[in-house]
């Protein structure tokens, strides 16, 4: 399969032939310097409007790795000419006048399209890596989740996964979720409070795709019953009442005694990062599986990053 050039927007655009491509070519490109020069020659320009620890370190690491280069502004709301008013369209414009590709992260949910669609429109053919975007997708966070649940199972299907905390903005739940659906044999079970479901597009979407999955508000009953919990923190700049955060924040925490209740064997996993919904402690667990999937977020971006380029 082929995606040379293109923009990655949604979870969506991957298909279980394309995501085992991607993820024996991210086996190959495992660890922090595989000194290669795939990318000799080429440039990418991260434009970060919203904070990032993870995701814009990975990709540097990626194309410095890869043996390219890049631009960055981790703070392109304040630091690029967004802060005079410049559209989101004309910098990702001279971005791709310097760059072969644009990774971009945004607080608006369909900000990578949008720069992906102006420049196609201007047949600027540099494409553009949703890179986490307001409440809707973080693809190659997903592409790391489901690459850690392959190496820690062995496949990508027949297992159960609870998908825990504030589904309502978590963008790597939603991507997650979509990508889940393309495996057979997967059973999710979403955990929420009320207020803060997992969107009915997604519902709308397994059940289209005949995934098996159901909804509750107790983790209790969950917690025991399943091979991967992923949980999430509650996303406070994406409420718009503080106190509605304040009221719901805390209603998942992972404590050490909690994490002691998963199924034998069972992992849990977090996009990372937390706070304060997993207790330090449980860090040192054999569950904790975050770290893991962070660190694999690096190749996944790697053989993303190749393939794309
Ligand atoms: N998981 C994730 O997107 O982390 P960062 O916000 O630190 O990039």
């Amino acid at each position: 399969m082929d995606i040379r050039g293109q923009s990655i927007i949604e979870a969506q655009q991957f298909h279980p032939e394309l995501l085992e491509e991607l993820f024996e070519r991210a086996d190959d490109l495992q660890g922090k310097h595989s000194n290669r020069s795939i990318l000799c020659g080429r440039r990418v320009a991260m434009l970060f409007y919203e904070a990032s620890t993870r995701t814009r370190l990975s990709f540097e690491t990626a194309v410095d790795d890869l043996g390219g280069t890049f631009l960055s502004t981790e703070n392109a709301a304040e630091f690029s000419s967004a802060a005079k008013g410049e559209r989101l369209e004309h910098t990702a414009r001279m971005a791709a006048g310097y760059a072969d590709a644009i990774v971009l992260r945004h607080p608006a949910d369909n900000a990578a399209a949008v720069a992906s669609d102006y420049l196609e429109k201007l047949r600027c053919h540099v494409p553009v890596i949703n890179a986490g975007c307001g409440k809707l997708q973080h693809p190659t966070q997903a592409l790391a989740d489901l690459y850690t649940i392959r190496q820690l199972l062995g496949r990508m299907d027949n297992f159960s996964i609870a998908i825990v905390g504030d589904l309502a903005h978590a963008r790597t739940s939603r991507s997650l979720a979509y990508l889940l659906a393309k495996f057979h044999g997967i059973r999710i079970r979403f955990v929420a409070p009320e207020e803060l479901a997992i969107g009915r597009d997604i519902t709308a979407y397994l059940t289209r795709h005949d995934v098996v999955y159901d909804e509750s508000h107790d983790l209790a009953e969950v917690i025991g019953s399943v091979d991967f919990i992923y949980t999430t923190r509650v996303q406070q700049e994406r409420f718009e009442k503080q106190e509605e955060y304040e009221r719901i924040k805390g209603c998942f925490d992972f404590t050490r005694e909690l994490v002691k209740k998963m199924k034998p064997g069972g992992k849990l996993l977090h996009p990372l990062p937390i706070n304060g919904e997993v207790a330090a402690e449980v860090d040192f667990m054999s569950q904790a599986a975050y770290f893991q999937q962070a660190d694999n977020g690096l190749s996944v971006r790697k053989a993303l990053l190749e393939m794309i380029l």
